[in-house]
Parts: structure tokens; C-alpha cells; sequence
């Protein structure tokens, strides 16, 4: 037994010494080797490492956006009859789930109910602020005038909406006819055949870059893309996109940095025709560890630690110029599941395009007693269910209500707008 134990002992002692003399000889590969050994053990152990794997995206899933989407072929099920035949100044993409029947109604009702933009709107939901903002810009009046008509109080801007949705799996015959009967209805439906799921939205955009820039870019001048639960203020856009500023008022001026809350400062001005990316940017973010957050990351999916600039997808705003080049630079970018990230993030970064950010892009819905006057002042306020929806639109539209003015010097307090 003891002398078992000894040979035991030496037969280690001779392995153990061949070791080290093959480090010793070899030095440069042991330490690889010893670095791999430790890598793919703390790889396997560290779960803030993010190995878990994506519901509907695993590590073999393909990527390719070409994988998904038909470059040549016209997929879609649904799409409006004369799609993008008439001008419009402003287009806007809703991106809807098949499901989300109500949600289309209460937009169709509220806030997309407006095929013609009417001018006077601006002026009566602001009009007692007046001297605190900016009015149209002239120039512009004239460089956009295929989409606009009339003028003064009786300007009309032309907009268009649209609905983009997938399909579902499990879609009951019901539900397909009640799609297709709506879209013969309203005309405004563009259906894809890709499962409509939250992990399958970048597909959703991708394939609205693919109908607007397919479609749309010789009648329309900006894109808008939003969300089913997005509130659009469309006067406020609209009055921006024209060369206007918004005012801030005693509820929005908390939205403001020091370097945008003088909206009266003529570089304030949007003046830019071409080249324009503007939403609620995100700096610096990384990417969430926690696998059942709905916004994790895999790091198979996107493996640095900080992700580059994006823009917010609860809305973001771009001139039309810049969809096709983001949809031909979606071609070659391998898919990320968050549509943002995606298109405003890696897509944008490929094309060269620079994202700017505008603090009345907001993506949170208002909760406190200012809430009236916070949607009268803003661009969007997001996740806004039906009821929230129909609340803010009777507030919009009421033009007896009038937004005080914020305090005297409200601008000392408030913080620089963090740059990247
Ligand atoms: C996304 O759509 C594709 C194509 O329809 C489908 O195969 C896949 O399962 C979907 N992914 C998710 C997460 O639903
Ligand atoms: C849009 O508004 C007009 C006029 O207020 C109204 O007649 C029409 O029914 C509305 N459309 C929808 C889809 O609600
Ligand atoms: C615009 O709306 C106002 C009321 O909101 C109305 O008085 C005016 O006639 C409208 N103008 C046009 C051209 O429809
Ligand atoms: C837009 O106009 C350009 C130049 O006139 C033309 O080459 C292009 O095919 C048009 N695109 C669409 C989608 O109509
Ligand atoms: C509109 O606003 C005025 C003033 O704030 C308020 O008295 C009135 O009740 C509001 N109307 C509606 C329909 O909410």
C-alpha cells in the first residue's frame, strides 16, 4: 500500500517535471494555453457574461437580414393600393402588432386623423405664448411647397400614416379577415409575412425601410417611425419640420438643457433638408445582462460593452434621403434584436449618418399634474394604452386650455445635455 502510494507519488513528481519543462521550452503557448483554459471557465461560470440564449434568436438562428427579407421580390401581404402616390410632407410609419385592432382605431380616430394638416392648430394650442417661440420659416415654406397649401392661419400640410404589421402563428380566420378588411377599409396597411413578435421588431423596421425607399422617397420629405403606444403631437412635428420652434412652458422646462431652452435663438431652427436623424438619443448604454429583462442582450448578438449613440424607437424622425441609405446599410449589418439599436445605432454608424438628439422626443408618458401641458409642449409621450391615448388627445385639442409660461430663470437650473 505505502510503497503503491510512493510510485504513485513519483510517476506525478516525473509528469509535473515534464510540464514545466515543456513551459519553460515553450513559454509563449503555455501562458495561450492557460489564458484559454481560464477564459472558457470563467466564460461558462460568469452569468453577467450574457450566455443565455434569445427566445426566437439562438446562436445558429441566421442574422442576415436577406434571411428574413426578399431584396427583389415584393413580399408583402398587405400593402395600401397607390402606396405613396400623393405627396406628402410628412410620412409616418406605425409599427402595430396583427393583434392590436384597437390601437390602430383609437390612432385612426385621435392623433392620425388628420390627412391634411391644418396650421391653425399650432397657433391656438400656443398661440398665448406667442413671442416665446418661433414661427415657420419662410424659405422653407417655399422649398416644401409641393406638400403644402394655403397659407397663414388656413396652411395645410399634407401627411400620410401607415401601419406596418407581421403575422401570427395562431391566427384565426377571424383575425386574418378582420386584417384584411380593415386594411380594405382604411388603406393604410402594410402586412408582412414574419412572425409578429417583441424579438422580431428590427425586422418590422427593416422591412418599413424597404416600402418607404421602394415607394416613397420622390412624394414624401420626412419619415416618422413610431410605436402602436406612441402619442404623436403631428402640429408640434410638423411646425418643427416647416422651421418653427416649440415653447416651453411651465411643464417642459424640465425637459431642457442648458443648451437648447432658448427656443427664440434663430439656431434653434431645424434648417437642414438632408442628412437628418433627430429622436430621444441614448449615450453610452450597455447592453442589459439580466435574461429575463425584455431589452436583454446576448453577448453572441452584440458583444461590446457600451452600444453606439441610438435614437429611442418610440420615435424618431429622419428626411427621407436617409431611409434608403439606412436600408442599404441594413443589408450587410448582422441583426440585433432591438429595432433601435439596430436602425438608429449600427445601421446609421455603417452609413455615416449623425443622430441628434431633441429633448420633446420623450419616452415616457407624463405622470404628475402637468401632464396636460407636458403633451401640448412635447413631440411624442410613449407607452400611452387607449384610455391614456384619448386622454391626451382631448388635451391637445383643447384650445381653451392655456400652458402658463416656466418661472423666471428657469434656465439657471438646468443641466448640459450630455454629448457622444
Ligand atoms: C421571427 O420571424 C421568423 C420568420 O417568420 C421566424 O422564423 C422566427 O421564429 C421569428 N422570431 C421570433 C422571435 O418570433
Ligand atoms: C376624422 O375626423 C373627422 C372630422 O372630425 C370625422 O368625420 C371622421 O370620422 C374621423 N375619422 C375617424 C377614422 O375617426
Ligand atoms: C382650420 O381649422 C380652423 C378651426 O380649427 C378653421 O376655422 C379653419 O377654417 C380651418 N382651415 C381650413 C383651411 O380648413
Ligand atoms: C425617384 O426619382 C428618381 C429620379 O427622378 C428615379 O430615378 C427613381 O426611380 C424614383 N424612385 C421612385 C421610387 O419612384
Ligand atoms: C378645456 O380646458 C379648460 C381650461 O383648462 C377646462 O375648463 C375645460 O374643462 C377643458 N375642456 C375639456 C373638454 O376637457
Amino acid at each position: 500500500m505505502h510503497i503503491k502510494f510512493l510510485e504513485v507519488l513519483r510517476r506525478l513528481s516525473r509528469i509535473v517535471a515534464r510540464i514545466w519543462l515543456f513551459i519553460r521550452r515553450y513559454k509563449a503557448i503555455s501562458i495561450l494555453a492557460l489564458f484559454l483554459v481560464y477564459r472558457i471557465y470563467h466564460f461558462k461560470s460568469d452569468p453577467s457574461k450574457r450566455t443565455a440564449s434569445l427566445s426566437g434568436w439562438g446562436r445558429e438562428t441566421p442574422r442576415s437580414i436577406a434571411a428574413y427579407l426578399d431584396l427583389t421580390q415584393n413580399t408583402a401581404l398587405i400593402v395600401p393600393r397607390d402606396f405613396c402616390r400623393s405627396k406628402a410632407l410628412l410620412t409616418i410609419v406605425v409599427c402595430s402588432f396583427v393583434h392590436h385592432f384597437e390601437r390602430r382605431r383609437v390612432i385612426r380616430m385621435l392623433w392620425g386623423n388628420s390627412t391634411d394638416f391644418n396650421y391653425s392648430a399650432f397657433v391656438k394650442l400656443h398661440g398665448n405664448l406667442k413671442g416665446r417661440y418661433l414661427d415657420v420659416l419662410p424659405e422653407r415654406l417655399k422649398l416644401y411647397t409641393e406638400y403644402l397649401s394655403g397659407e397663414g392661419d388656413s396652411l395645410k400640410a399634407s401627411i400620410r400614416i401607415v401601419f406596418i404589421l407581421g403575422r401570427r402563428n395562431l391566427a384565426s380566420l377571424l383575425e386574418n379577415e378582420a386584417v384584411a378588411s380593415e386594411a380594405e377599409k382604411y388603406n393604410d396597411i402594410i402586412q408582412e409575412n414574419f412572425m409578429d413578435t417583441y424579438n422580431n421588431l428590427t425586422i418590422k423596421a427593416v422591412m418599413a425601410l424597404k416600402h418607404i425607399s421602394q415607394s416613397c422617397v420622390n412624394t414624401t420629405a420626412f419619415y416618422f417611425k413610431c410605436d402602436d403606444d406612441t402619442f404623436v403631437n403631428v402640429p408640434n412635428i410638423l411646425h418643427f419640420l416647416l422651421g418653427g420652434t416649440i415653447p416651453v412652458n411651465a411643464a417642459t422646462a424640465r425637459f431642457h438643457f442648458g443648451n437648447t431652452y432658448d427656443v427664440t435663438s434663430l439656431r434653434k431652427r431645424l434648417t437642414a433638408r438632408r442628412e437628418m436623424m433627430y429622436g430621444l438619443a441614448y449615450c453610452n448604454v450597455s447592453p442589459i445582462k439580466n435574461k429575463l429583462n425584455k431589452w436583454y442582450m446576448p453577448s453572441y448578438m452584440f458583444r461590446g460593452g457600451v452600444y453606439p449613440k441610438y435614437l429611442c424607437g418610440s420615435g424618431y424622425l429622419l428626411s427621407i434621403d436617409v431611409v434608403p441609405r439606412l436600408y442599404k446599410a441594413s443589408l450587410g449589418t448582422r441583426i440585433v434584436h432591438l429595432e433601435d439599436l439596430f436602425v438608429t445605432g449600427l445601421c446609421a454608424e455603417k452609413a455615416g449618418i449623425k443622430r441628434a438628439s431633441h429633448p420633446l422626443f420623450r419616452s415616457d408618458y407624463p405622470i404628475d399634474a402637468d401632464e396636460q401641458c407636458t403633451i401640448k409642449g412635447t413631440f411624442t409621450v410613449h407607452r400611452a394604452r387607449d384610455d391614456i391615448m384619448l386622454e391626451a388627445w382631448y388635451q391637445v385639442t383643447n384650445f381653451s386650455s392655456k400652458c402658463p409660461p416656466p418661472e423666471k430663470n428657469f434656465h439657471l437650473k438646468l443641466p448640459k445635455m450630455q454629448r457622444c
